[in-house]
């Protein structure tokens, strides 16, 4: 639809997570006119539901290149080594100007950061703060430090397509705002450069550790602006996510990765540590050894969930350690003290996403990408755990540095295209739950090629009615709204993230293809790069 209203700056962030947020503050700290607009209010997202913490090797014997080795296994081989090498290098001063913005991390009593292990780390290296609410604090800390910055901030704002100019270069944002006053409805926020910080893509899946915002927005947009994607396969679950019911839909609350870096155990219904003999880390596992390890203990046992056993934390403990997961466990009738906790796998986190360089530059010009919905290379086929608050911090600070070096003129944005809408037609909000629960079934921790031919068969069936409503006038024509284009990312996402799993014929990280039950090193060590939209190059 055609901008009701516009806006001009140098920068618009979209996102307001730790990447959007760092983005925004740096930016404007360079003197660059900035605004941030964000889809629900500027602490809703991903960061605040972040639990065990923030990596970096800030611990007394720990090194940058410790890390990055680390980080390198988990990765699967198909991490960029220069960007894990930027991550782990940056990392350390990136916690601590974190700490000058005002985030304050947990101490030892000699005053230093107090640092757990999590999943794939070979020493103690998570910085996490009132326990295990390390995203909560990072958040308050971050959207105090706009507030006090007075950024221009549009709340409620979901972005709809990239702006470009006559020659193809980013010229900002289409967004639907609702009730924020004078900016409401569809407008535009006109800018040179645009970053998207717009979390993650939980939502295509079921059960997610997710929040409801968390729908491939940005991914989307990046794909019909022609934009790079890559790498969509490798959807991480999380291995401990509370089981709530095999019917649970919807956001499900995480069992932090450092109940198991502070001893807690895997264990079946007989009470067996099922991972001891699987892996030298046992419980402590890159997370997708453990999500693969808990499900094949669960298809063997023919249930739906193992349980976490940390009844000897005491109570003592889990009130001052796991202070959350404690309160989220009990609100379900669940005590941790003293019983263990139902477990299985929820999606979690997106390793793919759009494609950039070490500058957080996409494909397309004037377009940046960092947090979880960039693809930097430093995940490679599975993130390491609490690598992506510390992705969000660098790769944000290096893109307002470019932008600040760049500079680049304000331009007019040229006319749109109808491509992108033929590209993703808007679909029906009801839609929602038939593509959760395809991707769940055919594209879920498990995969074969059946699998993933019948979720794509269902995805396309739904593509091609949407674009048979969109043709025809009246009745069918699905109503412009919020719900009707999440879901219609949703299912454009899904789609290329579909494709992806079939071409990917090996298990490699977190995409693990039960017919393919190898690492096919031959044909496997190489990118998915996926471009759907116009050519930008
Ligand atoms: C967790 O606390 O287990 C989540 C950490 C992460 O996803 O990096």
């Amino acid at each position: 639809p055609a901008p009701g209203w516009a806006i001009d700056a140098d920068v618009v962030v979209v996102g307001s997570g730790v990447a959007g947020l760092t983005a925004a503050l740096r930016c404007a700290a360079a003197g660059l006119d900035t605004v941030v607009v964000t889809k629900a209010r500027l602490d809703d997202g991903s960061t605040r539901w972040a639990q065990g913490g923030i990596a970096a090797a800030l611990g007394e014997g720990d090194t940058p290149e410790q890390h990055l080795d680390d980080t390198l296994v988990a990765g699967a081989g198909l991490c960029d080594e220069e960007a894990v090498r930027t991550l782990v290098t940056e990392g350390p001063d990136a916690v601590r100007r974190l700490i000058t913005t005002g985030a304050h991390f947990d101490t030892t009593d000699s005053g230093d950061i107090a640092l757990t292990r999590e999943g794939g780390h070979h020493r103690r290296r998570i910085a996490h703060a009132g326990g295990d609410a390390t995203g909560a604090e990072i958040s308050r800390a971050l959207v105090e430090a706009v507030r006090e910055a007075a950024l221009h901030t549009i709340e409620n704002a979901l972005v709809l397509d990239l702006l470009t100019d006559a020659e193809g270069r980013t010229a900002g944002v289409s967004l639907h705002v609702m009730g924020e006053g004078q900016h409401d409805g569809v407008g535009a926020v006109r800018a040179p450069s645009v970053v998207l910080a717009t979390g993650g893509m939980g939502q295509v899946f079921s059960a997610t550790t997710n929040p409801s915002v968390s729908t491939g927005d940005g991914v989307a947009l990046a794909l019909r602006a022609g934009a790079e994607v890559s790498d969509l396969e490798f959807v991480q679950f999380h291995p401990t996510v509370l089981f709530l019911g095999a019917d649970s839909e919807g956001q499900q609350p995480l069992v932090s990765e450092a109940v198991r870096g502070e001893g807690a155990h895997l264990v079946d219904a007989d009470g067996v540590r099922f991972m001891l003999g699987q892996h030298e880390l046992a419980e402590l596992a890159p997370r997708d050894i453990v999500a693969k390890g808990i499900t094949r203990r669960m298809h063997e046992k023919g249930t739906e969930h193992m349980y976490l056993d940390a009844r000897h934390f005491g109570a003592a403990m889990w009130e001052q350690r796991f202070p959350t997961i404690l309160a989220a466990c009990r609100s379900h009738g669940i005590d941790p003290v003293t019983e263990p906790i139902p477990v299985a796998p929820a999606a979690h986190y997106a390793s793919g996403g759009v494609r950039t360089d070490l500058r957080g530059r996409t494909t397309v010009p004037g377009l940046y990408a960092c947090g979880e919905v960039a693809c930097t290379g430093v995940h490679g086929a599975n993130r390491l755990a609490s690598n992506s608050l510390l992705e969000g911090l660098v790769f944000a600070e290096r893109i307002a540095a470019d932008i600040a070096e760049v500079r680049p003129p304000r331009t007019e944005p040229a006319e749109a295209s109808r491509d992108a809408d033929d590209l993703a037609p808007l679909l029906a909000p009801e839609a929602r739950t038939t593509i959760q629960r395809t991707m769940t079934r055919g594209a879920g921790v498990l995969r074969s090629a059946d699998s993933l031919a019948t979720a794509a068969e269902a995805l396309e069936a739904l593509h091609r009615e949407a674009a048979a409503d969109a043709e025809a006038d009246g009745a069918k024509a699905v109503v412009p709204g919020v719900d009707a284009w999440e879901v219609t990312n949703l299912l454009l996402v899904s789609r290329v993230l579909v494709a992806a799993a079939r071409d990917r014929e090996e298990t490699r990280g977190c995409h693990w293809r039960e017919d393919r039950p190898d690492r096919d090193d031959a044909h496997g060590r190489r990118h998915l790069v996926v471009r759907v939209g116009p050519d930008r190059t």
